[in-house]
């Protein structure tokens, strides 16, 4: 009987790291330090040097990483964010929630990611129509390949708009050496458990050059504190990191260079032995994916058949995601360019993801590569 295949596996990662967190959790216990603790402060400080940016602001999750910017920028009724319809709902939620509008955009068949001719025609329809200020566009780094900011820089310097990447499943890729932040004027990313640089629970952090901007998005983080901390000067939120959660991150930050070599590795393995079978998503010479998950297009109606043999073979296989944000009832009334978002439509009928994580070893990963063949064979 051979072994069950996991499709994300965090216990190899896990037993690297447990002393050095189990450590860590002792001295937080003893001193009771558990909200804004030093490990917060050396957490940002140390992700800072990571990310080459000037400020980090850490926070609860990744929905909070999105909020704080859009609302220190005091997006609000009337603004249009321009945000890729295949993405988790996150992305386009905060936005909602603020009470301004999401422009839904297309996104690119080969790598997933925004789509900058979408991005000039949900702009030309918003000019047109003259009831929404363009405020800002929102890049989504799709399963961890990041989008091209050099252009969608250009695109909202023309017309005013600021950018903020949602790096919640790509904090750590680059494009010709440079990092989200190289462009973007904030850039949020997600340590929920699963993303390449997972906490134990849920986490987040904002990252900025702009030192005025961090300084509100600190001031928010904290319920709009000011100098003094029960006088709030601006309405604001709960969105602090844990601790706890912080002293998670900071051991994995250590390895993490080493973790995304690994999923570099296991995604060139993956798509040199099944291009010819299936379409896996393409990543453009010069960058560095995270591969927070490796996805493949079945086209022709196929996908569902395919995951139904992957699994006889047991290799689990999840779909990220079934239905485009355009389409979904909480989403569906807001607009979208052109009208219609032909690609993201089908990808969301013909993508799967295999099973990724740092420590998949060649053994498993070849039977994953041949169950893809055999069943591809199987619905053909
Ligand atoms: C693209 C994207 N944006 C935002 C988020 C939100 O992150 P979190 O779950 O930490 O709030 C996620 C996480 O699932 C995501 O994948």
């Amino acid at each position: 009987m051979q072994q069950p295949i996991a499709f994300i596996d965090l216990g190899p990662q896990r037993d690297r790291v447990r002393e050095r967190i189990e450590a860590r959790f002792k001295r937080i216990f003893d001193t009771g330090a558990f909200i804004m603790g030093p490990d917060v402060e050396e957490l940002e400080t140390a992700l800072c040097e990571f990310g080459g940016m000037r400020e980090t602001i850490s926070c609860g999750s990744g929905t909070d990483a999105l909020l704080l910017p859009l609302a220190a920028w005091g997006i609000r009724p009337g603004d249009a964010v321009f945000v890729p319809s295949f993405t988790f709902a996150a992305s386009a939620e905060v936005v909602a929630m603020l009470g301004a509008t999401p422009v839904f955009v297309d996104c690119l068949p080969h790598t997933f990611n925004l789509d900058l001719d979408s991005l000039q025609a949900a702009l030309d329809d918003v000019r047109r129509e003259g009831k929404l200020r363009p405020a800002c566009v929102m890049p989504v780094d799709l399963f961890g390949q990041a989008a091209d900011y050099e252009s969608v820089r250009r695109i909202a310097d023309a017309h005013g708009m600021k950018v903020l990447s949602d790096a919640a499943q790509g904090f750590g890729a680059t494009t010709q050496g440079h990092m989200a932040g190289h462009w973007a004027d904030a850039v949020a990313t997600s340590f929920y458990p699963a993303k390449p640089l997972g906490c134990y629970g849920d986490g987040g952090m904002v990252q900025t050059n702009d030192a005025d901007l961090a300084a509100v998005m600190r001031s928010l983080r904290v319920h709009g504190s000011g100098a003094d901390r029960y006088d709030n000067v601006r309405i604001g939120m709960n969105a602090r990191m844990d601790t706890l959660q912080a002293a998670v991150v900071i051991e994995k930050l250590q390895i993490f260079p080493d973790e995304i070599e690994a999923r570099m590795r296991i995604a060139r393995r993956y798509t040199a032995a099944l291009s010819g079978a299936v379409t896996p998503q393409a990543l453009p010479n010069g960058m560095v994916s995270t591969w927070a998950q490796y996805t493949v297009r079945v086209p022709d109606g196929r996908r569902d058949a395919f995951m139904t043999e992957m699994k006889r073979q047991g290799v689990p296989t999840v779909i990220y995601y079934g239905k485009p944000l355009h389409r979904q009832s909480a989403y569906q009334h807001f607009p979208a360019a052109g009208g219609d978002l032909p690609v993201s439509d089908e990808l969301s009928r013909e993508v799967v993801s295999l099973p990724m994580h740092a420590y998949l070893d060649e053994a498993t990963q070849n039977r994953i590569i041949e169950a893809v063949h055999a069943s591809m064979r199987a619905v053909s």
